[in-house]
């Protein structure tokens, strides 16, 4: 884990006081508080969630409900605390009534993502849930299907190993989604003692690097995969936005890590 640089912070801090007074979507006009992220500005672990919540937005911090207690609880089951990590969101901005991401309020968000990645550099980003699977992989493949599998890929410039896991929020609900993201949970260990892809001596045998969603206004396409018996979201209702024009084309690949 290298220190972030005084630029680095200083970069940061003016992100988080742009996102705080952020007008470029209708959701700055319901929301109490926006949600830059928060943690560790130098943490080899990112996670990444899909949007403010009611605690979050009277907070203005992320993960501060029952989803993030079990986020807490999960990080205590590999030796971490949130305070060592760095907790940011797809959405800076609470949705009225948690509903899910519009299309364009992701593509005026995505940017503040992409620059939090940039200046942060985690070796690993732990997407949680569909939203932001989709939205870092740029593929429509949902996180039933691509859960605790690595990817790696490359974010602005950044090579990271990509790890979808159940969103916490639709594990509280769900015993079999709980033993899934444990078990999941419990792999990161082993994925963030491995070299950051670009950095290793040799790749790792099967491994292969993703195209990346490069492109800021990169956009998933509709989803394909979700199975009626396990929603993929933490909120049932379908949720990918359409594929935006010029979107590269997404195709990642595994890793054989596990
Ligand atoms: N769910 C999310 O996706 N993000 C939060 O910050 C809280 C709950």
């Amino acid at each position: 884990m290298a220190p972030a640089t005084d630029d680095d912070l200083a970069a940061l801090a003016a992100l988080r006081a742009e996102v705080e007074a952020c007008t470029l979507c209708d959701l700055h006009a319901t929301r109490t508080m926006a949600v830059p992220g928060e943690g560790d500005p130098a943490s080899d672990l990112m996670f990444v969630g899909e949007a403010p919540g009611y605690h979050e937005d009277q907070q203005g911090r992320p993960f501060v409900g029952q989803a993030g207690k079990l986020l807490e609880q999960l990080l205590a089951s590999i030796g971490l605390t949130r305070e060592q990590v760095f907790i940011a969101n797809v959405l800076k901005s609470r949705p009225p009534n948690n509903r899910d991401p519009r299309p364009e309020e992701i593509v005026a968000c995505q940017p503040y993502l992409w620059r939090q990645i940039e200046l942060i550099k985690p070796k690993v980003i732990c997407t949680l849930g569909n939203h932001a699977t989709k939205l870092l992989t740029g593929n429509p493949a949902g996180i039933t299907r691509v859960h605790g599998r690595p990817q790696a890929m490359e974010v602005n410039g950044v090579g990271l190993y990509l790890y979808p896991i159940f969103h916490p929020a639709a594990a509280l609900y769900t015993p079999a989604m709980l033993t899934t993201l444990k078990e999941d949970f419990l792999r990161l260990p082993e994925l963030l003692a491995h070299e950051a892809p670009g950095d290793e001596a040799s790749p790792p045998p099967a491994a292969s690097t993703a195209a990346p969603p490069s492109a800021p206004n990169a956009l998933p396409s509709a989803p394909t995969d979700a199975p009626p018996s396990a929603p993929d979201s933490p909120t049932s209702a379908p949720d990918a936005p359409p594929a935006a024009p010029g979107s590269p084309p997404a195709k990642p690949e595994q890793l054989g890590l596990f």
